[in-house]
C-alpha cells in the first residue's frame, strides 16, 4: 500500500505536494518527491492532514501566481486558528519574489528557488527543529548567480546530482507508468523581454550527453514507453565535451552558450572540440534506448533549428513527428520589442523546411496577444500566419507584465484588458476552425494511438449526478484516450473484448471516423483473420 493511505504519520512527515505551471516543474516536483520519500518522508493527498505543505509554484503570468498567493492565504487561515503546519513555496514565483516574501506572508515558514532544490530537504528539517530560525536557514534562492560565471558554481552540479538519483515512480506517472519527462537542459538564456525564465531559472546549463542517455535507459528499464525531452530551447542543446568535469573527472553540466554560438543552420559549433548537439543527443537516444517507442521533445525556439535535426527526425520512426515551437506573434514590429531573434520570414522558413523534411508533422505554438503597443494591425499579422502555418493548435494568452523583466520596465501594459479579451478570444475561433481542417484530413486514416487514460467522458457519464439514463442491461462502452505521435488527441471505445486496463500505456491502431477542432474520433483496428477485437500485430510498435 502507498503512503497515500497514511496521511497523518505518526512522526509528522507527511507531505502535501501541489504543482502550478509547466512540464518543467511537473519534473521538479517528481524529485522532490524521490528525494524525501528516500527521507523517510510520507505523501498525502491532503493538505489538512499534512505536517508539511510545498507549493511548486509557477511566475511566467500573473493568473498563475495569484492561484498560489489565494492557497498561501488559505494557509494563513488556518495557522491563525492554531493549526500546525510547515509552508513551503518553491519554485520560480519563490525564486522572482525572494525572501522579502517572508515578511509579506509570515505564514510561510521556508522558500526555495528552482536552482535550489537539492537544499529543500535541509530547510524542511531546518523548519522543523525550530520554530524561530535565521531567514538564510530558511531561504534557499539562486539569486541569479549563475550569470556571473562561465563555469559551474557547486550548486548546479548539486543540483544535477539530484536529477541523477531520480526515482521514476511507475505508480504515480502518467499513462500507466509508461511515460516520463527527461530534462536535458535548465534555464534559459534567450532573455525574450516578458519572460521572467532566465531570472528565475537562472543560465542555459546543458546536461552531459551520458547522464541523459543513462537516465532514459533507466526509465526504460521500469516500463517507460514514451519520453518527453525537457528544454527551455531543446535545439540550442551544444554540449562540448572537455572543459567541464568534476573532480573525479567525470563529465558535468556545463553553461550553455548565447545565440551567437548558432549563426549558421545546423552547423557544429566550435569544430576543433567533440560536440554532442541536440541532432546527436536524439539519435543516440534513439538507437541506444530501443524500448522507448515515442520520443519527443518540447519546447524548440524557432531560430537555429538546424536541417542536422530535422534529417535525424526524418530517418528515425521513432522519433515524434511533432513540433512545438512558439512563434508568439506574426507581427515582426512586435517580435522585435519581444526581442525574439527571428522575424515572421524566419518562422514560416523553417515551417516549410521542417514540412519539407517531414511531410506529416504537426506543429503546435505559443501566441501572446495584447503585449505592450499592439495594433489591431499587428494582430492582424498574427491571424495571418495562423492561417499560414495552420497549427494544430496555439496556447494563447493574454500579456501579463512581469515584474524585472525588460518589457514590464520599458513598455508598460498599454492594450487595454478588453481589446486583450477579445484578441484571445479571435485568435481561439480562428485557431479552433483550422485545428478542425486539420483534424478532419486524418479521417479514414490509421493512426498509432498511445493510450493515456479513461476519457473525460467516461469519468464525467460514470460521476455522481453526470450520468446519462441507461436503459435496460446495456451498459455505454468506455471511451478511451490517448495521443497520436502528432499529438493529436484521439478518442474510441473500448470493444467488449478488452478491459481498460489493457490499453492504458500502450500503442495501438486506431482507424479515425470523426473529428473536431479538438480531437480525434476512431475505432481500434480489428484483425478480420483471428477474429480478434485487436489484431495480433498489436504490439507496441
Ligand atoms: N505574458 C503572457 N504570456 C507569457 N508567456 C511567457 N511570459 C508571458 C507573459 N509575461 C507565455 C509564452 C511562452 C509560454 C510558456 O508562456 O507564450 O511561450
Ligand atoms: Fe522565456 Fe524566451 Fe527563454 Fe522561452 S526562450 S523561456 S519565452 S526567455
Amino acid at each position: 500500500m502507498s503512503d497515500e493511505h497514511h496521511p497523518a504519520r505518526p512522526n509528522g512527515r507527511s507531505v502535501y505536494l501541489e504543482t502550478f505551471g509547466c512540464q518543467m516543474n511537473v519534473l521538479d516536483s517528481e524529485l522532490v518527491r524521490g528525494q524525501l520519500a528516500a527521507l523517510g518522508y510520507g505523501f498525502t493527498d491532503d493538505p489538512t492532514s499534512a505536517a508539511v505543505v510545498l507549493y511548486n509554484t509557477c511566475s511566467v503570468r500573473e493568473q498563475a501566481e495569484n492561484k498560489v498567493l489565494s492557497r498561501i492565504g488559505r494557509i494563513g487561515v488556518w495557522k491563525k486558528r492554531g493549526h500546525k503546519v510547515i509552508l513551503g513555496v518553491l519554485g520560480c514565483l519563490a525564486e522572482r519574489e525572494g525572501s522579502a516574501m517572508l515578511r509579506k506572508y509570515p505564514q510561510i515558514d521556508l522558500m526555495c528557488g528552482p536552482g535550489e532544490l537539492d537544499n529543500l530537504p535541509m530547510l524542511i528539517d531546518n523548519a522543523m527543529k525550530t520554530e524561530a530560525v535565521e531567514v538564510a536557514d530558511r531561504v534557499a534562492l539562486q539569486g541569479n548567480k549563475t550569470r556571473r560565471w562561465a563555469t559551474l558554481a557547486a550548486a548546479e552540479d548539486n543540483l544535477e546530482l539530484l536529477d541523477l538519483s531520480r526515482s521514476f515512480d511507475p505508480d504515480r506517472a502518467s499513462a500507466g507508468g509508461r511515460s516520463a519527462y527527461v530534462r536535458i537542459t535548465r534555464g534559459c538564456n534567450k532573455f525574450c523581454t516578458y519572460c521572467v525564465v532566465p531570472y528565475t531559472r537562472g543560465a542555459e546549463v546543458h546536461r552531459p550527453p551520458d547522464h541523459i542517455v543513462n537516465e532514459c535507459k533507466r526509465l526504460a528499464d521500469l516500463g517507460v514507453i514514451e519520453i518527453t525531452l525537457l528544454g527551455q530551447t531543446v535545439n540550442h542543446y551544444a554540449y562540448t565535451h572537455g572543459p567541464a568535469v568534476t573532480v573525479n573527472g567525470a563529465e558535468a553540466a556545463q553553461v550553455g552558450p548565447g545565440l551567437s554560438a548558432f549563426a549558421s543552420r545546423g552547423a557544429k559549433p566550435q569544430a576543433a572540440r567533440r560536440v554532442t548537439t541536440f541532432a546527436d543527443l536524439l539519435k543516440r537516444i534513439h538507437d541506444e534506448v530501443t524500448a522507448v517507442k515515442r520520443l519527443r521533445f518540447v519546447t524548440s525556439y524557432p531560430r537555429d533549428f538546424g536541417d542536422d535535426i530535422l534529417a535525424v527526425m526524418a530517418e528515425c520512426r521513432r522519433i515524434c513527428r511533432y513540433l512545438h515551437v512558439p512563434a508568439q506573434s506574426g507581427s515582426n514590429r512586435i517580435l522585435k520589442l519581444m526581442n525574439r531573434g527571428y522575424s515572421r520570414e524566419h518562422y514560416v522558413e523553417f515551417i516549410d523546411r521542417a514540412r519539407a523534411a517531414l511531410p506529416d508533422v504537426s506543429i503546435a505554438g505559443d501566441i501572446i496577444v495584447g503585449f505592450p503597443t499592439e495594433t489591431d494591425a499587428d494582430f492582424e499579422m498574427t491571424k495571418d500566419l495562423l492561417r499560414r502555418v495552420r497549427f494544430k493548435n496555439n496556447f494563447i494568452f493574454k500579456y501579463s507584465p512581469r515584474p524585472g523583466t525588460a518589457a514590464n520596465a520599458r513598455l508598460g501594459d498599454d492594450v487595454p484588458p478588453l481589446v486583450k479579451r477579445r484578441r484571445n478570444r479571435d485568435l481561439l475561433a480562428l485557431g479552433a476552425l483550422i485545428s478542425a481542417e486539420v483534424h478532419a484530413e486524418y479521417v479514414g486514416r490509421v493512426v498509432d494511438v498511445f493510450v493515456q487514460k479513461v476519457s473525460e467522458k467516461t469519468t464525467k457519464r460514470s460521476a455522481p449526478g453526470g450520468g446519462r439514463v441507461q436503459l435496460g442491461w446495456e451498459t455505454p462502452p468506455i471511451q478511451m484516450s490517448g495521443r497520436t505521435g502528432g499529438d493529436l488527441i484521439t478518442v474510441f471505445d473500448v470493444p467488449a473484448s478488452h478491459s481498460c486496463d489493457d490499453l492504458v500505456g500502450r500503442i495501438v491502431p486506431v482507424r479515425i471516423t470523426g473529428s473536431g477542432p479538438l480531437i480525434l474520433i476512431g475505432e481500434p483496428v480489428v484483425d478480420q483473420a483471428q477474429g480478434a477485437a485487436y489484431p495480433a500485430a498489436m504490439v507496441d510498435s
